[in-house]
């Protein structure tokens, strides 16, 4: 058995009772019966050898560990105990108890652990797993110190200490946590917390130790949150408002050839349209692909990858296509008008002026219209995305605030799709964000924290915490523990080959490390003051 091997059965028997009796035996007694049982087996042994058989393996082996045993005890090394497991499972009928029985057989079994109902005994049985100390049942085995221990349920999880991990903080015990993202079966995250729970705190932490360890890290920054530690790193910041706002190209074509170009571009237009629009018809999507067809043939651009480094066509090109498609595609073209050609038209429809290029790429969404949020996000997602055609290399995507998106079905859609697709480019996907209930409340979006193997919850909210208890199997401990933690502090849910492993994570920096993260206006106030001076 090894260490912990009690765990996976607390966590995968939710609907069970699992109670753990010990009982010291006292060591002479111990002693005693050791005596006894060592001489039962070595006559066993020596009987063997008179009548000329070969010696049981098994036999042989339980003579030695016996022996090994008793010179612990002896030396006062170790301890014997008579411990007791018993499991108790309810259920509301009958069909549900059988199948819950059934279930937690084969969690059994898959652990090697042999169990046997209480037959005729049921009360006994159930009064032995209440919170009593009350062992009816008495069916116990002995255990040594070292055995007992590695059934403690509650030390099992060591850390993880990945060879090449960063420090993500320091585990219940005080271990540092070591975690290596691109180690794990995909390399996405997702961070749910509570509003000023530390969600950006820990995910500009990461993003500083990964930049450390060559990776290269994107940041969608909704609120201007990541430029000191853009500037500090010598990162390249692009705002899409103000005066120095950089433009995107929604129908830039990706750097890597491909005869599909064209229809993926149709694909990701009929998303940010229908983003922008709020909304995109089935009879308006046949007449917006004619129409981009249009306006990259308008452009030179056709499925021919040898055309595709012509400049791209623009927003107001499409509008012009669409509205010389009938009536509904006049209808959209007037509809996309803000965006062609009004307002709205300098953040969609202008030439590319900036490559999202570099060690540290931070998009910056500040200053611009809620309104217009999500759909910014999508393009900055996308030109990024468009970027990692090129040579591999280990990345990381981080989108804070990402209910910006997840709250438009077709933001949903296109980052589920990227969650999907990251592992191939070896970039890992992290999504933050503070509404744990629009993750969750969508399909898409419980996707997308299924394709994370690397799941942070810190502080959650009462009203959010029966939601997250159920999507993360959260027990009633840990749920109180999310509920009032302090900042900084939560769960390290890892999902592996055995389950779930969940460690309890305290998020610690450096002094010069909280000085490039933290958001707290006193703090940041206070250093501004410095730089002045
Ligand atoms: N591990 C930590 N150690 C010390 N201070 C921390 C830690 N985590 C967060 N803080 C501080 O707590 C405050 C809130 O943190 P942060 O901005 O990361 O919250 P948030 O979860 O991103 O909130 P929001 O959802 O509003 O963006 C900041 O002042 C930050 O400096
Ligand atoms: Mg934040």
């Amino acid at each position: 058995m090894s260490r912990g091997w009690l765990a996976p059965l607390l966590h995968a028997a939710r609907d069970a009772d699992v109670a753990l009796h010990i009982e010291a035996v006292p060591p002479p007694l111990a002693a005693d019966r050791l005596r006894r049982q060592r001489a039962r087996l070595e006559s066993t042994r020596r009987l063997e050898a008179e009548r000329g058989r070969l010696s049981d393996p098994t036999v042989a082996a339980a003579a030695e560990d016996a022996e090994d045993l008793a010179a612990r005890l002896a030396r006062g090394e170790s301890k014997l105990f008579r411990s007791g497991l018993y499991l108790s499972v309810s259920a509301g009928s009958r069909d549900e108890l059988e199948e819950r029985t059934q279930r937690l057989r084969s969690i059994c079994a898959s652990l090697l652990l042999h169990i046997v109902p209480a037959s005729f005994r049921p009360v006994e049985g159930w009064l032995s797993t209440l919170p009593l100390g009350l062992d009816r049942l008495r069916l116990r085995r002995a255990f040594d110190t070292e055995a007992l221990a590695a059934s403690f349920p509650f030390a099992a999880a060591d850390p993880p200490a990945d060879a090449d991990g960063i420090l993500y903080g320091l585990a219940g015990s005080g271990a540092p946590l070591l975690l290596d993202r691109f180690a794990r079966e995909n390399y996405n995250s997702v961070l749910l917390a509570r509003s000023g729970a530390g969600k950006s705190y820990l995910a500009k932490l990461e993003a500083l130790r990964l930049l450390f360890g060559g990776v290269q890290v994107f940041v969608i920054d909704p609120e201007d949150e990541y430029r000191r530690l853009c500037n500090a790193v010598g990162g390249v910041y692009l705002p899409l408002a103000g005066e120095q706002a950089v433009t995107l190209n929604p129908l830039d074509l990706p750097v890597g050839a491909s005869r599909h170009a064209l229809g993926e571009r149709t694909l990701f237009l009929a998303e940010l349209i229908e983003v922008l629009l709020g909304g995109l018809a089935s009879e308006e999507l046949p007449v917006l692909e004619r129409a981009v067809r249009a306006s990259y043939a308008g452009a030179g651009v056709s499925d021919d990858p040898a055309t595709h480094g012509r400049p791209a066509p623009l927003l107001t090109d499409l509008a012009r296509h669409l509205a010389a498609e009938g009536q509904v595609g006049a209808s959209l073209a007037a509809r996309l008008e803000p965006y062609a050609t009004g307002s709205h038209s300098s953040l969609f429809a202008r030439p590319s002026s900036a490559q999202p290029d570099g060690q540290l790429v931070c998009f910056s969404l500040r200053g611009l219209p809620d309104r217009l949020k999500a759909p910014a996000l999508l393009l900055c997602l996308d030109a990024i995305w468009r970027s990692l055609e090129g040579p591999l290399r280990k990345r990381c995507v981080l989108v804070d605030e990402a209910w910006l998106l997840m709250r438009e079905p077709a933001g949903a859609r296109f980052l589920y799709r990227l969650a999907k697709s990251a592992r191939k480019r070896w970039c890992g996907l992290t999504t933050v964000t503070q509404d744990a209930g629009d993750l969750l409340s969508s399909e898409l979006g419980q996707s997308v924290i299924a394709n994370a193997a690397t799941q942070v919850l810190l502080r959650q909210a009462p009203q959010a915490i029966e939601r997250i208890g159920e999507a993360f199997n959260l027990s009633a401990g840990e749920r109180r523990y999310l509920l009032s933690c302090p900042t900084g502090s939560g769960l390290l849910v890892l999902a592996n080959e055995r389950g779930e492993e969940r460690v309890p994570l305290k998020v610690v920096a450096s002094a010069a490390e909280h000085q490039l993260v933290t958001s707290d206006p006193a703090e940041l106030a206070e250093l501004e003051l410095e730089a002045q001076d």
